[in-house]
């Protein structure tokens, strides 16, 4: 597997993928990998000759009070993981390798950038959507792989490909969970052992709100009381969001009469977890 730091090297050896004639598919994470991150790289590797996951943590993306400073990373075990799953390439930039000091381009997806997470995260998928165009012209990747997880991200990058005519295509992949439900993401590593415990109630109330909508009901407003209910039955954990909306629009709705996504965010002891459930 070959470790790459600057855009050159990567360029570079696209550039003799490309005249092999060979396939790319790209996973772009920020590290620390886990469980999630490798169903995207197994199945990046099963559909493309070659593949590239970079390792990146985008510090646009993040706001003036979040986590950049603290988020956690072990590229020696994000090496590890890539090389063993067949990763062909890992590319680590430095933020200055990236963002230039007279950088001052940025692309943004207006309206679904701005539902669920953008309310009380306003620059962040701007940060997301700007770091991910330029990862796609750096691999000139035939596909690239993004989770379920992240789901109004990968609403939103979907959507920017479209939009834009980048060439090519995204494929979403289904969120992978610990055994007791809790979905895997690095910042679980932030929960305390309490909060730990605590922080399957986001599954078991989704998994409620995905019942009931499975089983017909067509009121939004009572998943989301439903879940809600659920969640606040849990003194440690605060809600940021419950909404249901249109999986294409991202706009909520009141009627369950077309696919929909239902996604929280909930603080548990101040950690700020997402999850959800699409019905398509
Ligand atoms: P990161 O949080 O590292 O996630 C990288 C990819 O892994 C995303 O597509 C995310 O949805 C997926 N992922 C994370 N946890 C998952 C899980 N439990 N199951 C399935 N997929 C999971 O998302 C980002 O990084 C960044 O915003 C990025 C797109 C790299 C841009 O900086």
């Amino acid at each position: 597997m070959l470790v790459a730091t600057t855009i050159k090297e990567v360029k570079e050896q696209v550039r003799q993928w490309k005249k092999e004639g060979l396939t790319i598919g790209l996973v772009p994470t920020m590290g620390y990998l886990h469980e999630g991150h490798a169903s995207l790289i197994k199945r990046a590797v099963l559909e493309n000759d070659r593949v590239i996951v970079s390792d990146f943590v985008n510090p646009i993306q993040f706001g003036p009070k979040e986590d950049l400073g603290t988020y956690p990373r072990d590229f020696d075990a994000d090496c590890k993981l890539c090389s063993d799953l067949g990763t062909d390439l890992i590319f680590h930039p430095e933020p200055s390798e990236m963002y230039a000091p007279d950088f001052h381009s940025y692309v943004g997806v207006d309206t679904l950038s701005t539902e669920l997470c953008g309310k009380s995260r306003p620059i962040h998928f701007n940060g997301v959507c700007t770091v991910v165009s330029k990862l796609f012209n750096i691999s000139e990747a035939d596909r690239a792989y993004f989770g379920q997880k992240d789901a109004q991200q990968l609403a939103i990058v979907k959507r920017m490909v479209r939009d834009l005519n980048f060439n090519i295509e995204i494929v979403g992949c289904p969120i992978i969970r610990e055994n007791d439900g809790l979905a895997k993401s690095s910042r679980n590593t932030y929960l305390s052992k309490e909060a730990r415990e605590k922080a399957t109630i986001l599954h078991k109330a989704l998994e409620k709100g995905e019942a009931m909508v499975r089983s017909g009901e067509k009121d939004a407003n009572k998943v989301v009381s439903s879940i809600s209910n659920i969640i606040e039955s849990e003194p440690l954990a605060k809600i940021d969001y419950v909404e249901v909306v249109d999986w294409n629009e991202l706009q909520k709705t009141d009627v369950i009469d077309g696919p929909i996504l239902t996604a929280v965010a909930v603080y548990i002891d101040n950690v700020r977890l997402i999850d959800n459930f699409i019905v398509e």
